[in-house]
């Protein structure tokens, strides 16, 4: 079989498709591989029988067709399926190929598979995809990582299909290792606070002070016209006009407020642990899709409890002025925890990665696109080294000019019983991060009396014990 093409799909799920049909579109011949025949003939379909596309339904004949050193992605659930299609590819192809895990690997997995792969000249790239399946087909954001000679090699593929911002790619090298995976995870982290964070201000509008589904479409649809811009906020806009076909009622009425994960927020909590970074409103995040898991016990408890009250307000439009006000500081916040976080990573596992590129490749394709990243942008050109955004003036001055409203937000909230975990848990961040003493020398104190865990001192070096007066 001649080899004539310039890139393999393992998986042709809609992502799969989607990301070869975009190649094909800046003029790469692509081929894909899938044991079932019709996602294979779905591919070729879709592309209207483009002869630079081929859908086949054998590992053998996809690797054997495409051009030397091989480009092969792979869409795969995160797990085994990942080792087992890496243990398939082996026997088939060469040292020096590429292979790309393009699905939401656990990094440490990641990490594995190069080191194993490493032995056998195989390059493997963990590499983020980002913006769901509009994204895979007109322009995703990818973030890979790993070795440089691996992503000379993908790079003019990668730079053609990804979403652009100025004209420029949203996709970058993210630094060593299983570095491609790990912003990745941390985006998803990011992404579930903030997806938290809109779900309160939902509350706050409709629960507090009762707005109907039209008018919050009006109000994000406003917002997105602002400088809280983002991909989440217009979807948000949009699914508050979406009809119910099953009913006459609108579709958000219709769905359970039990909200699903595919973990990748999890990870991200877990790992942040490991690493001692705070980053508490990811955190709440994952915790409040696990407290919305127990419905019944929830209405049992609304029996018991005060439950959320409308919240008298004299002025509407001042109100949905201090949740936008509100919602835009703490979005901030939520990036502030996930970036701190990449930088610590990328310090404690020497994995180099570029602050300043993963916000640029964040700018456009990805599920937290906004606005705000191009502030986050300007503020790494200015100090590439930025432990975290906060510490940047012209974002302290941006979040001082708006914190009154995160505060009054959530006294209206608190006095109403409205739950806002997350935007409380991002005012909580800002004011310890923001706290020159803490009240931690009182745990010191209180470790040292029951266990004699010792302390420091403010006034000379050295590690001290007393032994407390009972
Ligand atoms: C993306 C998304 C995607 C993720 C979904 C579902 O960047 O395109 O993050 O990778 O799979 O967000 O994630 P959860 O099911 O964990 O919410």
């Amino acid at each position: 079989m001649n080899s004539k093409f310039d890139f393999g799909m393992i998986g042709l799920g809609t992502m799969g498709r989607n990301l070869l049909l975009n190649m094909a579109d800046h003029e790469f011949s692509v081929i894909g591989f899938d044991k079932d025949a019709t996602k294979a003939a779905s591919l070729e379909q879709e592309s209207n029988n483009n002869k630079n596309v081929k859908g086949v339904v054998t590992l053998n004949e996809m690797v054997q067709q495409l051009k030397t050193p091989r480009r092969i992605m792979m869409l795969v659930p995160a797990g085994k399926a990942v080792d087992d299609v890496i243990e398939n590819l082996l026997p088939l192809i060469n040292e020096g190929d590429v292979i790309i895990d393009g699905g939401n690997s656990f990094f440490e997995d990641t990490l594995r598979r190069i080191k194993y792969l490493q032995e056998k000249k195989i390059h493997f790239v963990g590499m983020g995809v980002s913006g769901g399946e509009k994204g895979a087909r007109y322009g995703p954001s990818i973030m890979p990582g790993g070795d440089i000679e691996a992503w000379k090699h993908l790079q003019p593929i990668l730079e053609a299909i990804a979403a652009k911002v100025n004209n420029e790619p949203c996709v970058a090298y993210m630094g060593k290792d299983a570095a491609g995976h790990y912003v990745k995870m941390v985006h998803n982290g990011i992404e579930y606070a903030i997806m938290q964070l809109i779900s309160e201000v939902y509350a706050l509008l409709k629960n507090g002070i009762q707005l109907s589904n039209k008018e919050l479409h009006e109000v994000f649809k406003t917002w997105n016209e602002k400088e809280l811009q983002s991909f989440l906020i217009e979807i948000t806009a949009n699914i508050f006009k979406q009809k119910d076909e099953l009913t006459e009622y609108d579709l958000i009425d219709m769905i359970l407020d039990e909200a699903g994960s595919k973990g990748t927020g999890k990870w991200t909590s877990q790992e942040a642990m490991n690493l001692g970074i705070g980053i508490p409103t990811i955190d709440i995040a994952v915790s409040l899709r696990n407290i919305s898991a127990y419905k019944t016990e929830r209405v049992t408890a609304s029996k018991l409890y005060n439950t959320s009250t409308t919240i008298n307000t004299n002025n509407q439009q001042n109100f949905i002025h201090q949740c936008y006000d509100a919602l835009f500081v703490a979005t901030i916040l939520c990036y502030a925890q996930g970036l701190a976080m990449l930088h610590k990573a990328s310090e404690e596992y020497n994995l180099e990665i570029p602050l300043h590129d993963v916000v640029k490749i964040w700018r456009g394709g990805c599920i937290i696109r906004s606005s705000l990243l191009e502030k986050f942008y300007t503020a790494y050109q200015n100090n590439n080294n930025l432990s975290n955004i906060l510490l940047d003036k012209n974002i302290a001055t941006l979040i001082q000019s708006k914190i009154s409203s995160l505060q009054k937000t959530i006294i209206a909230a608190a006095e109403n019983n409205i739950a806002i975990t997350g935007l409380m848990s991002a005012l909580g961040y800002l004011n310890a991060y923001s706290t020159a003493k803490m009240p931690t020398n009182l745990i010191q104190a209180q470790r040292d009396y029951f266990g004699a865990h010792t302390y420091q001192r403010i006034d000379k070096e050295g590690i001290f014990h007393t032994k407390w007066n009972d």
